[in-house]
């Protein structure tokens, strides 16, 4: 089994991410600005799930340390956490599942500088890293729910086909179904559908809403 490290695990979105693909045998690392945030998560994790899945280093060793890097974090925080891991993630898949919200105006589409924030983290690594942009639809709310499926599906956008067959796998074994979406530039239309996503959480007074992709054989 491979062995991936959430940086920003502590958080939100990767925690749910985390204790999802640790139940499913992933050797899981939380990753964090600090060791001992990260550790004190993964003991919380533990405790949850009654067993011990997950440890918890600095974002650095995390990454150091896995097959896969999930990267987790608010958009300010996006392009420091990877100047920070940089060395850490080369020959890596990295999937990015970062939205390029500007606060206060989190229900407007805000495309940042390199278009998407994707594509500013391929950018920013090199070309011997393999960014793969995923799960920037799926409410972190849904994916806690740990005994249901999660009623979303998950755009998967990458320029290698190898590594998007990799992400759409670990889409599955969180309990989602993963669209191949095309490349990673396709990441600025399923990036752009999460402010419109939490314009609907608010619309329709839900806390969840997501996407599903209709037409298609595969199975839900
Ligand atoms: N929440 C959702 O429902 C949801 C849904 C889809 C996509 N997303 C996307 O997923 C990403 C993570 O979302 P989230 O809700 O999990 O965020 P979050 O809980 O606010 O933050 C995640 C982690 O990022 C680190 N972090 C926060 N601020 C930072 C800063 N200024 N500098 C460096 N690190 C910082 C923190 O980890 P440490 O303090 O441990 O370093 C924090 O635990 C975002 O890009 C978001 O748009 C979220």
């Amino acid at each position: 089994m491979k062995t991936l490290a959430i940086l920003g695990g502590t958080g939100k979105e990767g925690a749910g991410l985390a204790m999802r693909w640790a139940l499913k045998g992933y050797r899981v690392i939380i990753g964090s600005r600090a060791a001992e945030k990260a550790e004190r998560r993964a003991r919380e994790m533990n405790a949850e799930l009654g067993d011990q899945f997950l440890t918890g280093l600095a974002n650095e060793e995390a990454a150091a340390a896995a097959d896969i890097v999930i990267l987790s974090v608010p958009y300010s925080a996006h392009a420091p956490t990877l100047r920070g891991v940089k060395d850490h993630c080369q020959g890596k898949i990295l999937v990015d599942l970062t939205v390029p919200l500007k606060p206060p105006e989190i229900m407007s589409v805000n495309l940042p500088e390199g278009s998407a924030a994707a594509l500013e983290a391929q950018a920013l690594l090199g070309d011997a890293v393999t960014v793969v942009a995923a799960f920037q639809n799926v409410s972190a709310v849904k994916l806690k729910q740990l005994d249901r499926d999660v009623d979303c599906d998950v755009l998967v956008c990458a320029d290698d086909a190898d590594a998007k067959a990799a992400v759409v796998e670990l889409v599955a074994a969180a309990g989602m179904r993963g669209i191949d979406a095309g490349p990673l530039k396709n990441a600025v239309a399923a990036e752009s559908l999460t402010p419109i996503l939490l314009h609907i959480n608010r619309a329709y007074k839900v806390k969840g809403a997501g996407i599903r992709i209709t037409g298609l054989d595969t199975p839900v």
